[in-house]
């Protein structure tokens, strides 16, 4: 524990005793919000088999088992067609969403973009945006505002800071097409053609245009040649060396489809968690304030600002080990493989789950519980690569995860050195959401300045 805080076990959803029949993943709460429903069992099993569909799905919970799908045998391991199905509207053939040698191609081009140096100079990208948040004494919308800044900083960092990107428009429109994929799921699953059917896929439909409408437009007017020597000049250049114009123009939309969606919603649950967590503990926000002060007063704009920030590091690690911004993720087997005593045949679905891993009775002492000593160097030491996994892990490994990890640091730094946070009183918390798991109707908590 640390040193100042007690025992805290923030919320989680309600878990029965027995198994939870699969059917009910599809009605009511269970089909809005990924984490819903699990049962006790299912935090201390070594796998979970269900049939979904007519898919068999296997859920690897033990490291090794993990780490053979991610790393070991990760050549046998593709993103699932009905994945690919659901992304391709918004995010076409991109890094997230291709495989194989067009996937390897990607990652080569885009790797540079993020080697440490490359973050290191983006500290003030992240410290103006931090600054620029519409902060006030009393309530606020901490997840709002945690959106709207990784938002803008998505936009400045990889996109020169284009006003399309950070309207409030462009806002909602991405809400929209988020909160559509939950339900195209579960068309995807029963294997329905993906029409936009309701109000919310009808929503979901128009954020996607507008999303690749605008994307589309940002590229094109880069081109001939790419423009500036930014994120985005770099990508469509190596993207026309490499590959056929049409398909090079394809794959830059794509891409800037993918790192503006891939890059931001993640990132700002992480801070929105991480704020709830220190809202609930005074005690711990207060050291954490200090040294947030501490490092800010050593040097606002610096390379090494994130580094200075140990114990809120620790948090932001046991925020995402307790609310994982992304809570599961799959892969499709191409061949029959055995991870630990289950046998996987080809074209089986294997998800991977943070969200029971990282709570699972096995592998944790006291998993439901806050406590980021767990993340002392020596802590983590003993402990096995594959049983924490907010950025997965593998070739496939988050190409974002350093980034994120920056950005979230000084952007709660900033905040924290400000601000104190208190949660409303009588406001309950609940994770919710498919892809990405966010608090239920956004996060108000109390400002005031320090
Ligand atoms: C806290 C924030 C973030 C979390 C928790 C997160 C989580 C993840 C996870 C779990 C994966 C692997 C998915 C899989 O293996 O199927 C992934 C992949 C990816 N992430 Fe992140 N991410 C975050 C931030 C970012 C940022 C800031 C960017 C870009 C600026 C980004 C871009 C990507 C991309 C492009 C991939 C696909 C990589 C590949 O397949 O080669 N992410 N992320």
């Amino acid at each position: 524990m640390a040193s100042t805080s007690r025992r805290f076990v923030p919320p989680h959803p309600p878990r029965n005793a027995g198994p939870v029949p699969v059917w009910r993943g599809f009605v009511g709460e269970r089909a809005r919000t990924a984490v819903y429903g699990w049962s006790e069992r299912a935090f201390s099993l070594p796998h979970i088999k269900r049939k979904v569909f007519g898919y068999n799905v296997l859920i690897p919970l033990e490291p090794d088992a993990v780490q053979r799908v991610l790393l070991d045998n990760a050549a046998n391991y593709v993103k699932p067609d009905i994945v690919m199905k659901l992304l391709r509207a918004t995010i076409g053939r991109g890094l997230l969403s291709s495989d194989g040698a067009l996937w390897r191609d990607q990652r080569r081009i885009v790797a540079a973009n993020f080697a440490p140096a490359a973050i290191d100079a983006l500290v003030p990208v992240f410290a103006r945006a931090a600054g620029a948040a519409d902060l006030e004494a009393g309530v606020r919308d901490m997840a709002a505002a945690a959106t709207a800044t990784t938002m803008r900083i998505i936009a400045d960092a990889l996109f020169a800071g284009d006003a399309r990107l950070i309207s409030a428009a462009a806002m909602d429109h991405i809400t929209a097409a988020l909160e559509g994929v939950s339900e195209a799921r579960l068309q995807a699953l029963l294997g329905l053609p993906l029409m936009p059917w309701s109000l919310k896929g009808k929503r979901a439909r128009r954020g996607q245009v507008y999303l690749r409408e605008t994307l589309g437009r940002v590229v094109a007017e880069r081109l001939p040649g790419g423009g500036p020597d930014d994120f985005l000049g770099r990508l469509i250049r190596a993207l026309f060396d490499k590959f056929p114009d049409e398909e090079a123009l394809a794959l830059a939309v794509d891409n800037a489809a993918t790192f503006y969606l891939a890059g931001h919603e993640t990132t700002a649950n992480a801070i929105t968690w991480t704020l709830f967590l220190l809202a609930e503990q005074p005690e711990l926000q207060a050291e954490a304030a200090v040294e947030a002060a501490a490092a800010l007063a050593a040097g606002e704009d610096d390379a090494d600002l994130p580094e200075r920030l140990p114990l809120l590091r620790r948090i932001l690690e046991e925020s995402m080990r307790l609310y994982p911004p992304v809570p599961r993720f799959d892969r499709q087997a191409l061949a029959a493989d055995r991870l630990g005593d289950a046998a996987v045949a080809a074209g089986d679905i294997v998800s991977i789950w943070p969200w029971l891993i990282h709570r699972h009775r096995a592998l944790w002492d006291d998993p439901d519980a806050f406590d980021p000593e767990r993340f002392r160097p020596e802590a983590k030491a003993g402990r096995h690569r594959f049983q924490y996994l907010p950025f997965g892990g593998g070739p496939r490994l988050c190409v974002g995860a350093r980034f994120a990890t920056a950005e979230a640091l000084t952007v709660l730094a900033h905040w924290l050195r400000a601000w104190s946070f208190a949660p409303v009183p009588g406001r309950e918390v609940r994770p919710s959401g498919m892809v990405t798991l966010r608090p239920a109707g956004g996060l108000p908590l109390v400002l005031a300045p320090r």
